[in-house]
């Protein structure tokens, strides 16, 4: 059976301070309550050892958000995938649009990090996702399909094992429009077929997809009664323990 997952991603958000609040809050709201899924919080680099460590005895995983394409170096101002481990972080995020738009992260580049990520036993969460245009020109599976084959489809069945994909139409993060839970279901179903393909039916189906894109509390419920949506990787609704707490109640 494959994992439910609810991922937050801050993103470039909260101070150390703030961010220390945030996991605190979350943390005592689920012992209070206990989730029915896997929920992570993904954290800038300075919030992670931090926030493990309080998070060590409690149900939430840590995640990076980010990971360098290189093992160790001179690479100023770069946190590798072994540091991130250090930590006592279980996931990196990778793939993220905004890292592929605004910091020119290729596929070759990402594959490199997804490897790196998983030498280094972390777990990956794979984002890919079309842009507005992509979509009107009704391009969506080929560019999946282009991402998974550019970055990840090289690993072996084994690796696979570690990696969780986000589907993140880019026109819906941030952006307040969603897709459609069918629209999504639609492309996620699709993911699991490409995933088939080369890794065969039984490891698509255990493959966890998570949707991405404007996911709250109200759409939540929907989104994930879908047979091949398995959660959320969630950005703005992460920021407030009860907004977040409110999609992780989704699977309730
Ligand atoms: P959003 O971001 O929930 O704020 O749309 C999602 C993401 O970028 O992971």
């Amino acid at each position: 059976m494959r994992k439910k997952i609810v991922a937050g991603n801050w993103k470039m958000n909260k101070t150390l301070q703030e961010g220390v609040a945030l996991a605190t809050e979350l943390k005592n709201m689920l012992a209070a309550e206990k989730p029915n899924c896997e929920v992570i919080i993904g954290t800038p680099f300075i919030h992670l050892a931090t926030v493990s460590e309080l998070l060590k005895d409690s149900v939430i995983k840590v995640s990076a958000e980010n990971c360098a394409n290189k093992e160790s170096g001179a690479y100023t101002g770069e946190v590798s995938a072994a540091m991130v481990k250090s930590t006592g972080a279980e996931y990196v995020i990778l793939g993220h649009s905004e890292r592929r738009e605004y910091y020119n992260e290729t596929p070759e580049i990402l594959k490199d990090k997804v490897d790196l990520a998983l030498a280094n036993g972390l777990k990956v969460i794979f984002c890919i996702g079309e842009s507005l245009a992509q979509r009107e020109a009704n391009e969506q599976e080929a560019v999946c399909k282009a991402e998974l084959q550019g970055s990840v489809f090289h690993l072996s069945a084994e690796q696979w094992k570690n990696i969780v994909i986000a589907y993140e139409p880019i026109w819906a993060i941030g952006t307040g429009k969603t897709a459609t839970a069918e629209q999504a279901e639609e492309i996620h179903a699709y993911i699991r077929k490409c995933v088939a393909e080369v890794y065969g039916a039984q490891a698509a189906d255990d493959t966890t997809i998570l949707y991405g894109g404007s996911c709250k509390a109200s759409n939540a419920p929907e989104l994930f009664g879908k047979p091949d949506i398995d959660g959320g990787l969630i950005g703005g609704a992460s920021l407030k323990a009860p907004d977040f707490k409110g999609i992780i109640d989704a699977w309730k």
